[in-house]
């Protein structure tokens, strides 16, 4: 059985893609800086699924998570890197040092944690493997207000080409998911932020609507997948065709 491991499974994206994974009959390990949200989707999902608290910016955090989940289900072909946070949208020279190491540390270190102790374990398995990293439409153009948001998105397509290339021979892909504008929690408070409300912002998307949280987890799920056994250090942009405009 595929055993699949997902950070930030406990709420958005994350929360999808593990429902996504158990439903298409994957062993299911859910990791959430927020433990009792990650007990929550793994208790909904059942059997197939297990909760584990993770802090993805703490390598030793990560470590524990890799050797939880060989413990629980007995190996790793499967992970999905999406945990993520957002900074508070402003000015470039208005962001603190704080904000700017906070988001680098979760956003792209953590995906550098991530793949480290999953790739190690995937090598010594010897059975290859599919690594999906979460970037975002910011890892191609700027988030309006989020610098440290942009280099970090930047920063993990840079990861995923990197690996993508170093493991491909021991069977291992890596590729990662761009998606535009999804409706999760962080992006509704990004929208009720703005003084319309983020009217003007949703006008201008080509469906003129944001992509569900399952919409993206479909694209995430489909990489992993055999349907997608050559595809490899790619950035899949799921957008609804924003950044072609
Ligand atoms: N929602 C969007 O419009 C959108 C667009 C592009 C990219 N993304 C990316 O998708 C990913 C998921 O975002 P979402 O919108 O579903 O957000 P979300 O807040 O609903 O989910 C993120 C999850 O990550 C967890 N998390 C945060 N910090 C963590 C840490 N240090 N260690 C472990 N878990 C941690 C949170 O507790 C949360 O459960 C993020 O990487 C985000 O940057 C989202």
């Amino acid at each position: 059985m595929t055993v699949a491991l997902v950070t930030g499974g406990g709420s958005g994206i994350g929360q999808a893609t593990a429902r996504l994974l158990a439903a298409r009959g994957a062993q299911v390990v859910v990791a959430d800086v927020d433990e009792s949200a990650a007990q929550a989707t793994a208790a909904e999902i059942g059997p197939a699924a297990a909760a584990v608290a993770v802090d993805v910016a703490d390598a030793a955090s990560v470590a524990a998570m890799v050797a939880f989940t060989v413990e629980r289900f007995g190996g790793l072909d499967w992970a999905c890197n999406i945990a993520g946070i957002a900074p508070q949208p402003k000015p470039f020279v208005e962001h603190s040092y704080d904000e700017w190491h906070r988001t680098i540390d979760v956003n792209l270190s953590g995906v550098f944690f991530c793949m480290q102790h999953e790739l190690r374990r995937m090598l010594e398995q010897a059975r290859g493997g599919a690594i999906v990293n979460m970037s975002s439409g910011a890892g191609v153009v700027p988030a309006p207000g989020q610098p440290q948001y942009t280099a970090a998105k930047h920063g993990v397509l840079g990861l995923t080409k990197q690996a993508a290339q170093e493991y491909a021979a021991a069977g291992i892909r890596v590729n990662a998911v761009l998606p535009g504008q999804t409706e999760t929690g962080p992006m509704r408070a990004y929208l009720d932020a703005m003084p319309d409300g983020g009217e003007k912002m949703l006008r201008r998307l080509p469906m003129k609507r944001m992509a569900t949280p399952l919409e993206i987890a479909q694209a995430v799920v489909w990489l992993c997948s055999d349907d997608a056994s050559y595809v490899n250090g790619d950035s899949l942009v799921v957008d609804g065709g924003l950044i072609t405009r």
